[in-house]
């Protein structure tokens, strides 16, 4: 039976206490909805601010890509040492385990493939379906400068507004045509447009030259993709300069699962990601736990 007694004689009422409010960590992000920002929250790290998002969603357009021929073989090893994973929903619910608490964020784009334009993309998973999946973000790719720009910049506008129904973030990828410079006029340009749509937070290419403003210029956070697979020092060395300019992580992929030793090489990122290790000790890292595992 109830106890009627304690309606009236609680005594902790914290009188002349303000009640404790917690500043959120995501850039850009104070003024969203619960349910955006713990989404958001559960993709930047509280403590550090940053992510280490796991990419491998190539084969959308790419096909069995190096490295993912067999994604249960590949990935499901490094899946622990990730925050975030990024794949497509037909990886996602034919070899991701759904016991997998790691957060989602899913590519929502296709219709091309490696053979055609790149920029010829479309939606390619409804909002329900994403809400199905449970998932944390949901991603497309603009093409700035590309045949198609506006419709991929179109893709983005919609799944933001699907997402913003349903407090379901947007992460806009800036795409690079083959064809196109990358240098920092052109990731000013894009990751601006990105965040002024309302992408919640953007993926950009690391340059050498002009990388802080282009994270100073944009309102959201960004993360850096890999690109190529590079010598493990040369993607820790970029991994580490993108930090330390203004990038709020990684979301990366080849220089994650077509390292020598991937379960290394994620544990060295995320060092490098959320400790501010430099590339050098990471690297010592790497080495360390790669020999450990060859035990
Ligand atoms: C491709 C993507 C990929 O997920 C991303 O580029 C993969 O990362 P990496 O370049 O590190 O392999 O968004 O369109």
């Amino acid at each position: 039976m109830a106890d009627k007694d304690d309606i009236t004689e609680g005594k902790d009422f914290g009188i002349g206490i303000p009640q404790a409010h917690t500043p959120f960590h995501v850039k850009g992000a104070h003024a969203l909805d619960w349910g955006m920002q713990n989404r958001l929250g559960r993709i930047f790290n509280p403590e550090s601010g940053r992510t280490v998002m796991l990419a491998f969603d190539h084969g959308y357009f790419q096909g069995p890509a190096t490295g993912l021929e067999r994604i249960d073989l590949s990935i499901l090893p490094l899946v622990p040492y990730a925050d975030v994973l990024m794949c497509t929903r037909g990886v996602l619910r034919s070899v991701i385990p759904p016991s997998s608490t790691k957060p989602v964020v899913l590519r929502c784009s296709g219709g091309q493939s490696i053979l055609k334009e790149l920029s010829n993309e479309t939606i390619a998973v409804n909002i329900d379906d994403a809400i199905r999946l449970n998932v944390a973000a949901i991603t497309t790719q603009i093409y700035i400068g590309a045949p198609y720009e506006h419709d991929s910049i179109k893709n983005l506008i919609k799944l933001i507004d699907d997402g913003n129904r349903y407090s379901i973030p947007t992460m806009a990828v800036t795409g690079v045509g083959a064809e196109m410079a990358r240098d920092a006029r052109y990731f000013l340009l894009a990751t601006r447009i990105a965040a002024e749509l309302g992408a919640h937070y953007v993926k950009s290419y690391y340059i050498e030259d002009g990388f802080e403003k282009v994270t100073s210029a944009c309102p959201v956070p960004i993360v850096i993709a890999g690109g190529k697979k590079l010598p493990e020092l040369d993607a820790l060395t970029m991994a580490y300069r993108a930090i330390n300019e203004g990038a709020a992580g990684v979301d990366m992929g080849r220089n994650i699962f077509q390292s020598d030793a991937p379960v290394a090489m994620i544990q060295a990122v995320a060092a490098v990601v959320h400790n501010d290790e430099d590339p050098k000790r990471a690297l010592e890292l790497y080495e360390t736990i790669k020999a450990e595992d060859n035990k």
